[in-house]
C-alpha cells in the first residue's frame, strides 16, 4: 500500500518536474535582453530539472518495483491472435506467481486509424521506462502500406541483436529423424545489411543518379526497370554482434560459435563480416569458432542439424536460417525470439498475426509462451523461467490438450482451443513439484 503510494507521488513528482523543464526550455517566456542575464540560472534550472527527472524516473521503475516486489514490463497485445496468445501468457505468469504488472500498449494495425501511426511515441517510452517488454505480432502490409512496426523498433531502441533458441520439445512433429539432438540458437544482426531500408525504386527518368553513378564509377551498365537494395554491413555493426554472440555462448555454457555469411561473393560486406567475427573470435580462446558459407549451411542444417549450436549471421541470412532451424523443430508456432541491445529487450514469437485464424480460439501460444520463458530469464525469475517451461513441456509431450496445429492430421480429434491449452498450462504449474 505504502510503495503503490509511493509511486504516484513520484509519479506527480516526474510530471511536475517535466512541466518546468519544458517551462524553462521555452524560449517564448522571455525576452532577449533578460535571456543574456538569466540564460546561465536558466542552464542550472535545466540541468538540476534533468537531474530530477532521472532519479524519479528511476526511483518509479527499480526502487519502487522492489519494495513491492513487483516489476513493470511493457505490454502490446498486438494484432491478429495477438490479444489471445498474450492473454494466455498472462494468465500462466500469474499462476506462477510472479508479480508483473503489465503496462499494457496498444500498436499496429489496430491503433492506425485513432492516432495516425502504427507505433505512437507513447509505446516507445513505456519501452524505454521498463527496459522490457513482451509483445504480440503486429501487421504490416506486403509491398504497400505503414513501415514495419518491427523494423522501427528494433531501429529506435537500438535493438541489434535477435536471439532464435531451436529447440525440439518431446511430442512436437518434426520431420528430422533425430529432433531430440538440435538446440540451436540463432543471433541475428538486427540494424543493417539489406534491412536496412536503402532502396531505390526502378526509373527511366533523367533523375536517375544512381543509374549515373554505378555506369561512371564501376562500369556497370544497369536497365532503367532495375530496383536497387543497398548493403550496409560495417565494422562496428559486425564486431557488436560477434561479440553478443560469444558472450552469449560464454554466459549459458554453448559448444561453439558458428559465423556464416556469403563472403566468397561479396568481399566487402559480407568479406568484411568475415573478418570481423575471424578477429573477434580470438578474443573467446575457450569457445571454439568455425565459418561456413550460408549455402552449404542451409545443407548441414537440414543433415547435420546437432553439430551446430550458436550461429551468428547478418541481418538477411539470419532471418531465413531462423525460420529453416524454427522448420526443424515443429515450425514457426513453437519458436520464441527477442529482439535486444545494450539498454532495451523485446521478447517476442517469431509468427506473425495469423490474420486467418485470428479471433478463432485456434491459435498455438506455444512460441510466445516459450518468449515468456526467455524474458523470466532475462529478468533474474529462474525459477518461475523453469517451472513455466516444464509446464509447457508436459502438455506438449502428452500431445491431448494442445492446439489442432500441434496435432497430427490422423488424430482422431482436432486439438483444443488456445484458452485450454492455456489452461492446461496453468494445471502443470500448479502441481509442479520442482
Ligand atoms: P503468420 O506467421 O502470421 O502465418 C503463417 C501461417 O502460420 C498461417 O497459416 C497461420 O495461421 C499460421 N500460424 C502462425 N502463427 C500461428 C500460431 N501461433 N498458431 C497456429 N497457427 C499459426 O505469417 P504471415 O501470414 O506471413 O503474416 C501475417 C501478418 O503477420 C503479416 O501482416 C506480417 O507482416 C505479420 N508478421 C508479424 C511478425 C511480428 O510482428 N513479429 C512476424 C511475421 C509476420
Amino acid at each position: 500500500m505504502f510503495a503503490r503510494s509511493l509511486k504516484k507521488v513520484i509519479s506527480r513528482l516526474t510530471y511536475a518536474f517535466r512541466r518546468h523543464h519544458s517551462y524553462a526550455n521555452d524560449e517564448k517566456t522571455i525576452t532577449a535582453d533578460e535571456a543574456r542575464f538569466i540564460a546561465p540560472l536558466q542552464k542550472l534550472f535545466n540541468c538540476v530539472c534533468r537531474g530530477a527527472i532521472h532519479c524519479a524516473q528511476w526511483m518509479q521503475s527499480y526502487l519502487c518495483d522492489l519494495l513491492l516486489m513487483t516489476r513493470t514490463i511493457t505490454l502490446i497485445p498486438g494484432d491478429g491472435i495477438g490479444p489471445e496468445i498474450t492473454d494466455v501468457v498472462r494468465k500462466c505468469v500469474s499462476a506462477l506467481g510472479v508479480d508483473i504488472e503489465w503496462d499494457i500498449q496498444q500498436a499496429g494495425a489496430s491503433v492506425i486509424d485513432g492516432e495516425g501511426v502504427p507505433l505512437p511515441q507513447r509505446v516507445l517510452d513505456s519501452i524505454k521506462r521498463n527496459k522490457v517488454a513482451l509483445k504480440g505480432p503486429v501487421e504490416t502490409p506486403v509491398g504497400k502500406g505503414f513501415r514495419s512496426v518491427n523494423v522501427e523498433l528494433r531501429q529506435k531502441l537500438d535493438l541489434y541483436a535477435c536471439v532464435r533458441p531451436c529447440k525440439y520439445y518431446e511430442g512436437i512433429r518434426s520431420r528430422i529423424l533425430n529432433p531430440h539432438a538440435i538446440n540451436l540458437v540463432i543471433v541475428r544482426e538486427n540494424t543493417e545489411d539489406l534491412y536496412a531500408g536503402i532502396e531505390f525504386m526502378e526509373s527511366c527518368g533523367e533523375d536517375n543518379p544512381l543509374l549515373k553513378f554505378l555506369r561512371e564509377q564501376k562500369g556497370v551498365e544497369l536497365g532503367c526497370d532495375t530496383g536497387i537494395s543497398i548493403k550496409p554491413i560495417s565494422v562496428k555493426g559486425s564486431e557488436r554482434i560477434v561479440v553478443f554472440a560469444f558472450e552469449y555462448a560464454r554466459k549459458c555454457q554453448r559448444r561453439k560459435v558458428t559465423a556464416i555469411d556469403k563472403a566468397n561473393i561479396m568481399k566487402y560486406t559480407d568479406g568484411l563480416f568475415m573478418k570481423v567475427a575471424a578477429d573477434v573470435s580470438r578474443r573467446y580462446p575457450d569457445i571454439p569458432y568455425e565459418h561456413m558459407l550460408v549455402d552449404n549451411m542451409c545443407m548441414q542444417l537440414v543433415q547435420f542439424p546437432e553439430k551446430y549450436d550458436v550461429l551468428v549471421l547478418p541481418n538477411l541470412y539470419g532471418d531465413i536460417i531462423s525460420d529453416l532451424a524454427a522448420g526443424l523443430v515443429g515450425g514457426l508456432g513453437v519458436a520464441p525470439g527477442v529482439n535486444m541491445g545494450d539498454e532495451f529487450a523485446v521478447f517476442e514469437a517469431t509468427h506473425g498475426s495469423a490474420p486467418d485464424i485470428a479471433g478463432r480460439d485456434q491459435a498455438n501460444p506455444t512460441g510466445m509462451l516459450l518468449s515468456t520463458v526467455m524474458l523470466l530469464e532475462h529478468i533474474g525469475e529462474t525459477d518461475a523461467a523453469r517451472r513455466l517451461e516444464r509446464a509447457i513441456a508436459e502438455v506438449l509431450r502428452e500431445g491431448e490438450s494442445v492446439t489442432a496445429d500441434l496435432r497430427p492430421e490422423s488424430a482422431s480429434s482436432k486439438g483444443v482451443g488456445t484458452r485450454e491449452m492455456g489452461a492446461a498450462i496453468i494445471d502443470r504449474i500448479r502441481t509442479d513439484a520442482g
